[in-house]
């Protein structure tokens, strides 16, 4: 049985990480957490049964008690990684940290001397290169289905609705309070790139702004929030009722699955929600699909199974605030453009205006053409070969519901498959994201924001001599 203590019972920590723990009691138990909201504190205290001693109410308080378990799971936010990881390795805990590692090239180079010092794992979640979809890809690609890798084609398509949720009304909207957008969301398409191509950046360029959400842009008559009497509240597709009353967006993706199930019960909570009422006091789980109470949902209130909860949100939080009138100043769409050792090239475009949400790739080879498609209702992936000019399927699935398309569940997988073998210092098992592997995709967004602010190609020198 791998121990585990957590810093920061938030979202992630407890959605993520925690839920993880709770579904394989057999192998991974926290015996400690440090929260300071209470009603967080207390929720993850009494889901994992831990005694008032053991839940602390920051991090230092936490690591004063000395190494409680095998390994730390640091899920605070975005400005707030470093110090506690750094404490942790210094203790001796093996470290699961979350991305971005550091908002800051130093504090970056810091944490990869700091665990290689310790010779403890400092694994960042980059959930995606633990999903079956890029991990279908990496072994095309080794195995040569499409030659050598010339050009990368990726974008990162974010949902009008997601991106309404973190990047205009919630916590990643302003780069002061957590990071650029390159950074915070795009790190892990960054990273993607990087471990396919395999060989370090050499120049980066990237345009962008914000776009559309912006004052100037709310329609006629918009109150600052959508309580507050909205005269386009029916049909503004960012209202706040919409998305986290109703959860429309999420009810749609379910009428887009190709199998009739999802499709009708999907239909039904969206037109009839009466129907699931009833049928949900015959299986209660089904009541979930009309009174939705998991992301985005759960991070609006400590109550979302709450209607009077979720409403308050709505009409004092930061969540029901008109998308037009909020303090946001993130990019809501950027591309950036790399160049890699040896010439290969890559692209990446990211945007807050998707209808359906998800990641498009397309890798040109000297021997074939990769086009892979991962979105929450469909993941597919095809190659064509240049010889045979006939299509090869490798991966073909339905509505995966699962964070990060099984991603979450894969870096927990592969954590404690090195944990529970014992011999778990970096060198001693290949820790796919460790934090040296991760550093370049860091450097990257470090890069593509200095030229998208700065209006000039950024050397790759450049950011490695700035360390
Ligand atoms: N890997 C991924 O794909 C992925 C997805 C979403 C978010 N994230 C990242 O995960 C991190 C956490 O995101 P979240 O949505 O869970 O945030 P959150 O705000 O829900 O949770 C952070 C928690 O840390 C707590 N905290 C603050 N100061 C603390 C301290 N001194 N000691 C202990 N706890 C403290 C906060 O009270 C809060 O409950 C962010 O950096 C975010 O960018 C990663």
């Amino acid at each position: 049985m791998i121990t585990a203590v957590l810093v920061g019972a938030g979202n992630r920590g407890k959605d993520a990480y925690g839920a993880w723990a709770l579904k394989n009691k057999h192998r991974l138990k926290f015996v400690a957490v440090a929260e300071p909201l209470a009603a967080r504190r207390e929720a993850f205290a009494e889901a994992h049964g831990l005694p008032p001693e053991r839940c602390y109410s920051s991090w230092e308080e936490l690591f004063a008690a000395g190494r409680l378990a095998d390994v730390c799971f640091v899920a605070t936010q975005d400005r707030q990684h470093t110090a506690p990881a750094l404490a942790a390795l210094e203790l001796g805990y093996h470290v699961l940290l979350e991305k971005p590692m550091a908002v800051t090239e130093e504090d970056c180079h810091m944490l990869v001397e700091a665990s290689e010092k310790a010779g403890r794992q400092l694994r960042v979640a980059h959930v995606l290169r633990y999903t079956r979809f890029f991990q279908t890809i990496k072994k095309a690609v080794e195995e040569g289905l499409i030659g050598k890798i010339v050009n990368i084609n990726h974008s990162e398509n974010v949902s009008y609705w997601h991106f309404a949720h973190s990047y205009v009304r919630g916590n990643w909207r302003r780069a002061d309070e957590s990071s650029p957008i390159v950074l915070a969301k795009t790190c892990h398409d960054l990273d993607i790139i990087y471990w396919l191509i395999g060989t370090p950046a050499i120049k980066v360029s990237s345009f962008g702004g914000l776009y559309f959400y912006r004052p100037e842009n709310a329609p006629p008559g918009a109150p600052k929030r959508c309580l507050d009497g909205c005269p386009h509240l029916e049909s503004c597709q960012w209202a706040a009722p919409r998305i986290y009353l109703k959860a429309e967006p999420l009810l749609q993706i379910g009428t887009r699955s190709r199998y009739f199930y999802n499709r009708f019960l999907a239909g039904a909570a969206l037109r009839t929600p009466w129907l699931l009422n009833m049928l949900g006091r015959l299986y209660p789980p089904l009541e979930t699909l009309v009174n939705w109470d998991q992301w985005p949902v759960s991070t609006i209130t400590d109550r979302p199974g709450s209607r009077e909860a979720k409403l308050q949100a709505l009409q004092e939080g930061p969540y029901g605030r008109c998308v037009f009138f909020c303090d946001n100043d993130v990019n809501d769409h950027q591309v950036v453009n790399m160049e890699f050792t040896g010439g290969v090239t890559a692209t990446l475009t990211l945007h807050g205006f998707a209808s359906s949400e998800g990641r498009w790739i397309r890798i040109e080879g000297t021997g074939g053409t990769l086009f892979g498609k991962l979105t929450t209702e469909h993941q597919e992936i095809i190659v064509y070969d240049h010889h045979q000019v006939q299509k090869k399927l490798l991966l073909d699935l339905d509505l995966d519901l699962r964070a990060h398309g099984g991603g979450d569940d894969g870096l927990m997988e592969s954590l404690m498959a090195s944990l529970e073998g014992g011999s778990s210092a970096p060198g001693e098992v290949e820790v796919l994201t460790s934090a040296r592997a991760s550093l370049e995709s860091h450097l990257l967004a470090f890069a593509a924001d200095i030229s998208q602010r700065e209006n000039r190609v950024v050397s790759m020198d450049e950011m490695r001599r700035s360390c």
